[in-house]
């Protein structure tokens, strides 16, 4: 096991184990809706959507395509790459704010769908943060010996709660889903950290009004756009480059870890906007940043799975080299994790 740099857990007479991703996977749908689309749908164009947010084009899952099948294809990819059989997964954790019903739990359709018939399965609403979230507490279980085998995936159907008339927010989301098993590997230190964060203070900068018991759904919450999410964009944006900053700078310091000795930072692809000035308030240098949200927009919980499995895919991280991810989302949440893939 490299000690080139602290591990956190050694401070408290660390006696778990450590717990690596040994497989990831994602999934898109195939249907893609471009800028040229949406402006024949909203009062809006492709000029302004590339500068205010780097977004190209998004992806659109089918009517019968739900969270759960997303959820299920990219765990499928993600046991194939960690040769592990759905027999052998102990936990299904599926971090998402669109579940295919308000219950059961999405988890529990994917254990179904995957044939993990073995397995406790449960989700976690942590908004864009899920998949920080949904490691960290995965992890806990590898860590205390309770199971040898968690699966955390981030899945969502952004179109089903999408106001297709608003400019301000349908520019900005797509549908995908990632996902990773949890295990020991030995020699490896895996998951070093994890920061995780919330101000609920902040609740109503990013939420959907109705459908829950607050506000049930009724034909006047239905007329009322009610079940569609809403957004305060430029106060979001404000806090999630203070947040990510803050989250990300807490894990290094936790590692005593410099931002050159990573090689890879994964954040949360909300805005390229964002990305930049998190990237530069961090001292990264733009190689060292990965970007995809051109392709995908904002996929939420998803959303960094879907870039860590596409950075491995491109050779963008080996084995050993130490990545740092960084969420935000509704909530507020924010999280950060740094590993050593
Ligand atoms: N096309 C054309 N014009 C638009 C569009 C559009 N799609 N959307 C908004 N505008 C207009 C506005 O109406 C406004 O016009 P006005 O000045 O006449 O009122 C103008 O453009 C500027 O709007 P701003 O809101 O000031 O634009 P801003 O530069 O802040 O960009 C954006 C908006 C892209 C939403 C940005 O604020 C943002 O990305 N915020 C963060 C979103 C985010 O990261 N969410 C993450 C969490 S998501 C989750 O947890 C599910």
């Amino acid at each position: 096991m490299s000690s080139k740099f602290k591990n956190p857990r050694a401070r408290f007479n660390f006696q778990g184990r450590t717990c690596s991703i040994t497989g990831i996977g994602s999934y898109v749908p195939a249907k893609i809706l471009a800028n040229a689309d949406l402006e024949k749908m909203v009062d809006t164009s492709d000029e302004w959507i590339v500068t205010r947010t780097g977004i190209k084009e998004r992806r659109i899952s089918a009517k019968d395509e739900f969270t759960s099948d997303m959820a299920a294809k990219a765990a499928h990819r993600a046991m194939k790459m960690a040769g592990v059989t759905a027999s052998q997964i102990d936990l299904v954790i599926v971090a998402t704010i669109t579940p295919d019903m308000p219950f059961p739990a999405t988890a529990c359709v994917v254990q179904q769908k995957i044939g993990a018939k073995r397995a406790a399965a449960f989700d976690l609403e942590a908004a864009c943060s899920g998949f920080i979230y949904g490691l960290e507490i995965g992890q806990q279980f590898i860590m205390s010996r309770t199971y040898d085998t968690v699966l955390v995936i981030g899945a969502e159907k952004l179109s089903s709660i999408t106001d297709w008339q608003d400019r301000n927010t349908c520019v900005l989301f797509g549908d995908g889903s990632g996902a990773a098993i949890l295990q020991n590997r030995e020699n490896s230190h895996g998951l070093l950290t994890a920061v995780m964060g919330a101000d609920g203070d902040k609740a109503d900068l990013l939420f959907m009004p109705a459908g829950g018991s607050r506000c049930p759904a009724t034909r006047e919450s239905v007329d009322a756009r009610l079940h569609f999410l809403r957004m305060s964009g430029k106060e979001t944006f404000k806090n999630a480059v203070q947040a990510m900053c803050s989250a990300a700078q807490e894990a290094l310091r936790r590692c005593e870890l410099d931002i050159t000795r990573i090689k890879c930072v994964i954040p949360h692809q909300a805005n390229r906007r964002i990305i930049d000035a998190v990237g530069e308030r961090l001292g990264a240098t733009p190689e060292q940043m990965f970007v995809n949200l051109e392709k995908y927009g904002n996929t939420s919980a998803a959303s960094v799975a879907i870039a860590l499995d596409e950075a491995v895919a491109a050779g963008r991280i080996q084995r050993g080299d130490l990545i740092l991810l960084v969420v935000f989302g509704a909530g507020l949440t924010w999280g950060a994790a740094i590993i050593e893939w």
